[in-house]
Formats: structure tokens, sequence, C-alpha cells
């Protein structure tokens, strides 16, 4: 607490003593009381124990507001807040002293002013039964907000005042505080059917109500886990090819953009929209196989350099093949210098022949490569770059694809990258020709 203000620490004090106060002052019930306050406590201790972390080290949300909303039904204002005082013991690494202390004296005083909310606007304390329905509805409904915005406000009060970063870091945008007021109050509503259910199932109701939401919450955090470290691999290649390729970079996203946009717009499946932007990310991942000094020579290339050039594909094939979440986006990745004439590489493939991702990505690829500022030449304006798409379509590209692509422009624009700004000595070193060029000249090799 050293680096709180004393503003911050009387604001803290009078939190966690007010709620002791309330506490203390009872009235307690019998044995059976104490066991459902130990139950809930415990829901909460688990809930409070795996919160979700909204962002490293910042804020940490939870459900908990179930279980000190079903303990205001069943046990009233004073169970609720033994139940929201139980956050003390949640086993989560991070909060300091500080924290723990104020989350549990926000956490007992907003269940208490929901318990008392319920009881002043006619709700009956105990496990409800059928005659209870639907009038504790109406009591349940109040209590709800008057916890979510006891809780916010209570928040809001200590980020307003304190200089730790350990609080102050922790802000959420507005956005993100409706969002979870909004939570809040959704699960809120699942203390209403876990009082509901303890007439039948007893101490057996949280779990029968929160444990599938919990593995269901479980999971859905498993898949953006999933989703990051999908992106994470795909960035840390993305950035590998651009190191050593340094005059294109930015390039494996636009590409991804372009993709994306073309398959939006003949409405391909969502799955397949994320592939083929995997796809972009990495279409020219096999330049990680192609020798440095070749990628970046100046002047031109040796029949073998090029050669080495147009067994990038391959290349990228080879090592991505292994990654399995990008399925057919490996087939993009192969033949994304494949012509609809059979004149691209490395099969020589026609029309059909070629997998759809491909066409699609020559598209996106090309017109990056047109409107982009290499050393041999300016970036050319967007218009000029659908002509020669145009104009190449049906023989380089496919013509759905082009007309696609020019559609999705038309409609959402295109920003082309800004002129890199490189050193005299990054300038020597670029190479004389970008191989996605359709302005290149085409380039047979006859032993591929
Ligand atoms: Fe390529």
């Amino acid at each position: 607490m050293a680096r709180l203000s004393w503003a911050a620490r009387l604001y803290i004090g009078v939190v966690v003593v007010l709620a002791a106060a309330l506490i203390i002052r009872g009235p307690f019930g019998d044995l059976r009381w104490w066991r459902n306050v130990a139950v809930l406590g415990l829901l909460l201790v688990v809930f409070e124990s795996t919160a979700t972390l909204l962002r490293p080290r910042q804020l940490a949300w939870s459900p908990n507001s179930s279980a000190t909303l079903a303990a205001a039904v069943l046990l009233g204002p004073v169970g609720a807040a033994l139940v929201g005082a139980c956050t003390i013991f949640g086993m989560r690494r991070g909060p300091s002293v500080a924290q723990r202390l104020f989350n549990t004296g926000m956490m007992a005083l907003s269940a208490y002013l929901a318990g008392w909310v319920f009881v002043a606007m006619g709700g009956q304390v105990g496990v409800p039964d059928a005659g209870t329905f639907p009038k504790v509805i109406g009591p349940f409904a109040v209590a709800a907000v008057v916890h979510a915005a006891t809780n916010h406000s209570l928040l809001a009060g200590i980020l307003w005042l304190t200089s730790d970063r350990d609080f102050a870091g922790r802000r959420a945008p507005l956005g993100v505080s409706i969002k979870l007021i909004a939570s809040d109050l959704g699960y809120g509503a699942f203390g209403l059917l876990i009082a509901a259910l303890w007439s039948v199932a007893g101490l057996f109701a949280p779990v029968l109500v929160l444990i599938p939401l919990f593995v269901a919450r479980w999971a859905v955090a498993q898949i953006a886990e999933q989703q990051r470290a999908y992106e994470a691999t795909v960035g840390a290649l993305c950035q590998a090819v651009e190191t050593k390729d340094f005059y294109t970079r930015g390039h494996s996203d636009r590409v991804s953009r372009g993709s994306v946009m073309i398959a939006r717009e003949i409405g391909m499946r969502s799955e397949r929209v994320e592939a083929i932007g995997y796809a972009g990310m990495l279409h020219d991942v096999g330049k990680l196989g192609v020798p440095t000094k070749v990628l970046q020579k100046t002047g031109k290339l040796t029949e073998e350099e090029y050669a080495a050039i147009q067994l990038h594909p391959m290349r990228g094939l080879d090592i991505v093949r292994e990654i399995g979440f990008l399925d057919e986006a490996l087939a993009g990745i192969m033949h994304h210098h494949e012509r609809i004439d059979g004149r691209g590489y490395p099969m020589g493939l026609t029309g059909d022949e070629i997998p759809e991702f491909a066409r699609v990505l020559a598209v996106a690829d090309a017109f990056d490569s047109m409107t982009s500022t290499r050393s041999y030449r300016g970036a050319r304006p967007v218009d000029e770059a659908i002509a020669e798409l145009r104009k190449c379509s049906g023989t380089q590209f496919d013509p759905a694809f082009v007309e696609a692509f020019v559609a999705a422009i038309k409609r959402d624009g295109w920003h082309s990258p800004e002129p890199p700004v490189l050193a005299a000595d990054e300038l020597t070193a670029i190479a004389a020709q970008d191989h996605n060029d359709p302005g290149a000249p085409l380039r047979m090799i006859d032993s591929l």
C-alpha cells in the first residue's frame, strides 16, 4: 500500500470497516444458515479464484454476483455480505493486499445493500416455493441493479482516488464497463435460479446451475486462448519473413486484408474467410527458405537465383505443413503464383485446377505489389492497378475474383502503404524486381 495516497487508504478503510460493522451486527441464523453461507461462499471463492483477466495485470471479472444475489434471497443482507466477504479467500494471484481488502469490502457492501433492498421491496428471505413466484422477481431485479450499481460505483471511486498503478492500470474503458455491468446483471439472474432450485436440490443447487455455466465459460476462454496462440504463431512467421525481405514490410498484412475482402465479397463461409486471412499473412513464408542474398540482390538475377525464388511456394508449404489450423490455407500458400493460363509456378496448373484460395491470393498479392513503392518504380494509383488487374483477367487472374475485389475496393476503399523511408545502405541492398509484380516480365524456368 506504500504508493497509495492517504485519501485512497482512507477510502479502502471506510469500505472495509463499514462492511465489517454491518456484518457483525447480525442477526445470524442457525447451523443450517451457516452451512448455506459456507456453500455459497465456497462457490464465490471458486469464481474469484478463476476470474477472467480482461487484459494482463489489469481488470479481472468473475460471475460472483450470482453467488451473492442467491445469498441475498436465501439468507438476507447479513448472509449475503458474509458470502461477499469470502472474496478474501480467493486464490487468484496478482491482487495486492490493498486490492484484496478493497475487493472484499466492496463485494460485502454490494451484497448487503442488495439484500437490504430485496427485503425493503417486499422480497421474502428464505428458500422460495411455488407461491413465491412471480412476486419475487421485482424485488430481486431491483436488488440485482443495486448490487451492480454499488459494485461499480465503489470501484470507480477507488480508481478515481488512487495514483497506484496497480489500481489505476485496471481502469476499464467506458464500453468495457457497460458490458461488465450488463454481464453482472445477467449472471445475477442466475442467483434467483439457484435460490429457486434450493428447495429441490438443496446444497447441490449451485452445482446444477453454475458448474455447467462455468464449464462453458472455461471452454470459451480456451478457444480465445487458442485463437491468440494462432495469431501469435502467424505473426511471428510474418515478422521473420519481413525481417529477411524488408522492402515488402506490411505486404503480408495487406495481402491478408485484400484476400479477406474478396472472400467476403463472394460470400465465403466465416471459417474459410479466417483461413484465407492466415493464408494471406503466410503466402510468402517460403522466402525464409530462399537465400537472403538472392532476395536482396541488386541487379539482374541469374537463372539459378530466379529458380530459387520460384521455389518459395514449395518451401512455404514445407515450413508450415505441420501447422494443423492452416488447413485449406496450405493450398493457397503452395499455389499463389499459378496463373489461369497455366504459365505460373510451381505446378503450371490452369483454370479451376488452381485451388480457390490461391486464385484469391494471387489477385490481392499482385494488387498490393502494384500499389506499393518499389525501388525501380513508384506506387501505382489504385485505378491504374485495377486496370492492370482487368487487363490480366482471364490470363493471369480469375476474372470473378478480380471483379469481386474491384467491387469491394470501390465500396470500402483501399489504403495504399506510405513509401518506405529507408537508409541509403538499405536502398542499395533492395532487390531490383518484385516477384509479385504483374508488370515484371514473365520468366519460365524449364527445369521446374
Ligand atoms: Fe510469393
